[in-house]
């Protein structure tokens, strides 16, 4: 078995993620334990939100900050090449929480799931629209967003992994759909391949304010938030009667260690009656298999696109991270081995 090629973590960053964060170091392929199994990966999904917890002193209730000089955590896609698992047998497709590197070793400690895969859609879909990517959008908007047709739906990041299912399934289901993305090239791919009916571009000298007030005359239902902070606070401004909030991410402030950004119209919550509710995807894991039904029916009849961006080989993989965090990718971010 060839060495395990690994991209870790070689310094904290300091602001907006640099590629000269990462390194890659060969390391032997581990020695397996009774009740462990090894996993030869295949792909690696690129999530905006594991950028928080390479702070110092990030951990939280859901993950540690991650340690240096060791390998970045990511979720991964690989198939079993050993096993000392009875369950996990050799060729067993498996998703799971690992890190960037060639060969991952699981247990039952770990997060981790064999995979069961319709061989219509390529394997990689497995990280994105029928995987953690999509299950997150489909569950924040259909069950926190709740909408209903004829309904208006922001949505920010909306160009990204996340968003641009968001804006999909929101239109699939007769809503009117708001996207914020960074450019005007941007904005009009979400309208013209995504279907968003209005595009924002946060980058646009006129600033938001104007912008939000010009695409959204009578306010949102649904505000489904990718990006915190100083834009979720605008947001709120314009909110309709019982509007619901999606609290999905804050990357605007994952570049931060100290405190994220205040947040200040919270009385508009109770003039409006409205709601904000944050959510992990992983909440809904009994569900998994009927959202994943749902949403490989919709791409079969063609009224969902499933945007992927693909980076080739492991070194690819720092480059693919900050493409991401500066807004390059249109939709998910993957890198195949
Ligand atoms: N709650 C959950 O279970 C869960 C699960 C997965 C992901 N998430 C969250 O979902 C969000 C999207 O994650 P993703 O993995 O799908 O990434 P993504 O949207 O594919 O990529 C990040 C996008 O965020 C935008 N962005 C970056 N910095 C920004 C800033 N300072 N202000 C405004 N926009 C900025 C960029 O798009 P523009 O060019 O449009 O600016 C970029 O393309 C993240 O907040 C993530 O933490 C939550």
């Amino acid at each position: 078995m060839s060495q395990n090629r690994q991209i870790i973590l070689k310094q904290r960053p300091q602001g907006a993620i640099r590629e000269a964060d990462f390194a890659v170091r060969e390391a032997a392929v581990p020695l397996l334990e009774p009740g462990q199994f090894l996993v030869q990966n295949s792909h690696f999904s690129l999530d905006a939100g594991f950028r928080k917890w390479m702070n110092e002193g990030a951990d939280d209730n859901y993950l540690t900050a991650m340690p240096l000089d060791a390998p970045v955590q990511s979720i991964v896609l690989g198939r079993v090449v050993e096993s000392h698992h009875s369950s996990y047998p050799a060729d067993t497709l498996v998703l799971g929480r690992s890190a960037w590197e060639s060969y991952s070793v699981f247990s039952d400690a770990d997060f981790v799931q064999k995979l069961a895969v319709d061989s219509s859609f390529p394997l990689h879909e497995y990280l994105a629209t029928l995987g953690p990517t999509g299950l997150t959008a489909y569950f924040g908007l259909l069950d926190i967003g709740r909408p209903k047709a004829g309904e208006t739906v922001l949505v920010s990041a909306a160009g990204g992994a996340v968003g641009s299912v968001v804006g999909q399934i929101a239109k699939i289901l007769g809503c009117r759909t708001v996207g914020i993305a960074s450019s005007a090239e941007k904005c009009l791919w979400l309208k013209e391949q995504l279907g968003y009916d209005a595009t924002i571009n946060h980058q646009a000298p006129e600033g938001l304010e104007p912008q939000l007030r010009r695409e959204l005359p009578e306010g949102f239902d649904i505000y489904f938030d990718n990006v915190g902070g100083r834009m979720l606070d605008l947001a709120l401004l314009h909110m309709k009667e019982r509007a619901r909030v999606v609290l999905c991410g804050a990357i605007s402030e994952y570049d931060k260690t100290g405190e994220h950004t205040g947040i200040h119209h919270l009385w508009e919550f109770i003039t409006k009656r409205a709601m904000a509710a944050g959510f992990m995807f992983s909440d809904y894991v009994e569900e998994y298999p009927a959202a994943i039904q749902q949403m490989a029916a919709w791409i079969g009849q063609g009224k969902l696109k499933s945007v992927v961006e693909i980076y080739q080989g492991i070194e690819a993989t720092p480059r693919a991270f900050c493409d991401m965090m500066e807004g390059r990718n249109r939709g998910k971010c993957i890198v195949r081995l």
